[in-house]
Parts: structure tokens; C-alpha cells; sequence
């Protein structure tokens, strides 16, 4: 039997009904709609100390980061996985604490497997209560994706982002959930 791909979702808001989470739950359906198997994980909950730069992750034999907190468990959840789907709101014109505190201590996924960025599929959800993608800072988040996926040598199949203030109010905008959902609908695809 063909095994089914594994997307992790992790979301980057303390608000759990959240609008970034509503968009990366319409991915997360589309992706199942497709047979892959999605866990999702909520940030904000766990304890992810900021990274130290201490390099242990980077010596020869390296055993991973030095910090042990709830980021080793997520590590080797990262490498499992086909697809990740990144869900942020817009804070301070920028991605949010909790996902910046994930994305800087991935500086040591290298430790835990070989290449762990190559191949890998990612799905972008961003929410923003501002009038438009640039005077809000979700374009400043998506460039520090971009970057940094360009960087690592990891593929954004896509993105999703919306204006919206209140929690779960994204889901008035029709035309984004569906965009949301045939982007999930196409994340577990073999890549290239
Ligand atoms: C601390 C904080 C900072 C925010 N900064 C911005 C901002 O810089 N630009 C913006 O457009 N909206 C900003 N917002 C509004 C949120 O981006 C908006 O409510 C979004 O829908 C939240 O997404 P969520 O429901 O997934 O948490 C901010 C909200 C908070 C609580």
C-alpha cells in the first residue's frame, strides 16, 4: 500500500480560533481531501526557548541542540513530515514571537537528519488587521519566508493571507478559504 504523506501544521498564534489558524485548518482539510495525514501543533502552549547560539548543534557528531524543551519532540516531527504549514498573525508588522522562536531554533534541525530542508513542501497562512498586505507587514513576514526557505533550500508551494481583525472573522472571505483549501489540496504532492 502507498503510504500517505505527513503534513505537521504549526500555528504561530496565541488565539487558537485565530484567523491564521482558520486559514491553515482549511489547508489541513485539503491536504486530508488529498490522503495526507496532518498533525497540527499550537505553539503558543509549548516551552520554546529562544536559540543561544551556543553552536553545540553545529560541532562534529552533534546530538542536537543543547536546550532541552519542547522543541526536540518537534524536531524529529519536522523531519517526518512531507509538507509543513507555517500559520502566523501579523504582529508588529512582522511574523509573530512564537513562530520567530520556532523558525531560530530550527538553526539546528541540521543535527537531527541530513539535508532536512531539501524537498521539503511549505505552506504559508498569514492573517493581518490592516488594509492591505504591505502597510500591515505581511509582506515583510512572507519576505522573511522566502528568504529563509530560499536559503535553506525548502519549496513554498504557496501562500495564503487575508485581512482580518477579530478572531475567525477570515472565514467571511470565501474566495481565500477556498485558495486555502486547494492549496492544501496540492501541499502533499510528490515535489518536482
Ligand atoms: C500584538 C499585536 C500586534 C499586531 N500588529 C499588527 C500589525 O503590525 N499589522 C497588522 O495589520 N495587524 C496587526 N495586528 C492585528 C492582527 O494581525 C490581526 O488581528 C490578525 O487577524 C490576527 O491573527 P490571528 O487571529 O491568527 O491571531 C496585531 C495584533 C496584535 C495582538
Amino acid at each position: 500500500m502507498k503510504k500517505s504523506k505527513k503534513v505537521l501544521v504549526l500555528l504561530g498564534s496565541p488565539r487558537r480560533k485565530g484567523n491564521s489558524a482558520v486559514l491553515a485548518g482549511a489547508i489541513a482539510a485539503g491536504a486530508r481531501a488529498a490522503g495526507a495525514a496532518v498533525e497540527t501543533l499550537y505553539l503558543h502552549g509549548l516551552t520554546i526557548a529562544p536559540c543561544k547560539a551556543c553552536m553545540a548543534c553545529r560541532k562534529p557528531r552533534s546530538k542536537g541542540c543543547s536546550i532541552d524543551d519542547d522543541m526536540q519532540p518537534i524536531y524529529r516531527k519536522m523531519l517526518k513530515a512531507d509538507a509543513w504549514v507555517l500559520a502566523s498573525p501579523v504582529y508588529w508588522f512582522t511574523l509573530s514571537a512564537q513562530l520567530k522562536l520556532w523558525m531560530d531554533r530550527c538553526f539546528a534541525l541540521p543535527a537531527y537528519g541530513k539535508d532536512p530542508f531539501a524537498g521539503r513542501r511549505i505552506a504559508l497562512a498569514l492573517a493581518y488587521g490592516g488594509e492591505d498586505p504591505f502597510d500591515s507587514g505581511c509582506v515583510n513576514a512572507l519576505r522573511t519566508f522566502q528568504d529563509a526557505y530560499r536559503y535553506a533550500g525548502a519549496e513554498i508551494v504557496g501562500m495564503v493571507y487575508g485581512s482580518a481583525l477579530e478572531a475567525g472573522d477570515i472565514k467571511a472571505n470565501r474566495a481565500l478559504m477556498k485558495e486555502a483549501r486547494a492549496l492544501g489540496r496540492k501541499l502533499p504532492a510528490t515535489a518536482g
